[in-house]
């Protein structure tokens, strides 16, 4: 079997092609399974890239990212999320979604088995089976707080993902448990990917990087980029902070793979990390309005939902098979949403909501809900 064979398109991506089709033909549709904020790029960020563009910036960047941004993420992590490293232990990569592949490419070997905690995002499974790895779905306790990870665990068990605050169920995960997990990997001598891509976007509970927990900087590949942060995921910077050599691997196969990222939107990101953090603020509280709005109407309509602390992201039981939900409510009632079953088998009745659009569509999106569910119960 090739490695394409593999796999299978991302859930996400298809449920966005889908949706776009019905708007070509005029319909009234509603997309709340995108993956992205809805807010334009700051200004700021924008100008910084034209700037660059006019100074030349246009020529290959260093392979492992320009100094300046790698800099600028090294200070982040240091101040924000306790990490104590140089530029040598950052590469800049192709989005986060880059990081995660080449973090995995460079440190799972033929038959590794990568505990997956299940929900998961759709593009770990992938990344794990593309680097000829095994994916071992763990499932989350009913609260989706805690995984019994420890039985997992075997002779081939190489790596953990974690991903808080979490896609699809917007749980953030307590210092209690990031303690467990990185305790299970000192104990077992296995590495943790922890992808934090939605670190900003919290409204219950704290975020706590779990490389920088005793023991653990030398095992961690902490990911994040500024997709989500900056409203910027056209622009594909991401990163990965990782021991050196970790990251000589990675910085060697992206040399023969993409080189490096655009040069000047690594310009961009340097102009929105050093640069006025309000933007982030502003947009945060507006996915905070939205989240209240959207969760006060799911519970009058009686639907039972995962924590909803942080990233932009409701996850609820339909009570129904979602797969079937979610082909319904888009074709019927132009909603799209994203089934459970993309992010692992054990949530057949489960889908995942973005509110990644606006408070009229949200608005808009619970009244057809309820229609919906009038009609088929
Ligand atoms: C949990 C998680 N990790 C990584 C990514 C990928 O981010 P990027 O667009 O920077 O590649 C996403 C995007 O949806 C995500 O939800």
């Amino acid at each position: 079997m090739s490695r394409a064979d593999l796999i299978k398109p991302s859930a996400t991506m298809a449920i966005s092609d889908k949706a776009k089709e019905l708007r070509k033909q005029g319909k009234p549709v509603i997309d709340m399974g995108v993956g992205e904020p809805d807010f334009t790029t700051p200004s700021h960020i924008v100008e910084a890239a034209c700037r660059a563009l006019k100074e030349g910036k246009t020529k290959y960047a260093p392979v492992q990212g320009i100094p300046e941004l790698r800099e600028a993420i090294a200070e982040k992590m240091r101040k924000e999320n306790g990490i104590d490293v140089q530029e040598n232990s950052v590469i800049v990569t192709a989005g986060a979604k880059y990081a995660i592949y080449l973090a995995m490419q460079a440190l799972i070997e033929q038959g590794d088995e990568v505990i997956l905690l299940e929900p998961a995002w759709v593009s770990y499974e992938a990344s794990v089976l593309l680097a000829g790895g095994k994916p071992v779905f763990v499932k989350h306790d009913d609260d989706f707080r805690d995984v019994n990870i420890e039985d997992q665990i075997t002779e081939k068990t190489k790596m953990i993902v974690v991903n808080s605050p979490n896609n699809p169920t917007g749980v953030v995960y307590s210092k209690e448990f990031l303690k467990k997990v990185a305790d299970l990997a000192i104990d077992h001598n296995l590495f943790v990917i922890s992808d934090e891509v939605y670190e900003k976007i919290i409204f219950e509970g704290k975020h706590r990087s779990i490389a920088s927990f005793d023991g653990m900087h030398s095992r961690t590949v902490t990911i994040n980029a500024l997709s989500k942060t900056y409203s910027m995921t056209g622009w594909r910077i991401g990163y990965a902070v990782a021991s050196d050599d970790v990251i000589t691997k990675m910085r060697k196969i992206q040399s023969h793979s993409t080189s490096s990222p655009t040069t000047f939107a690594q310009y961009a990101a340097v102009a929105a990390l050093k640069g006025d953090q309000k933007c982030v603020e502003d947009m945060v509280s507006e996915f905070g309005k939205r989240r209240d709005v959207l969760l006060k109407g799911l519970k009058k309509l009686g639907y039972r939902f995962a924590p909803p602390d942080g990233a932009f992201y409701v996850f609820m039981d339909t009570g129904i098979n979602g797969e079937e939900f979610s082909k319904r409510f888009l074709e019927e009632y132009y909603v799209a949403v994203t089934p459970g079953t993309g992010f692992g088998k054990s949530y057949p009745t489960w889908v995942r909501v973005s509110y990644a659009t606006s408070m009229e569509n949200i608005r808009d999106m619970l009244v057809r809900l309820e229609e919906f569910r009038n009609a088929y119960n």
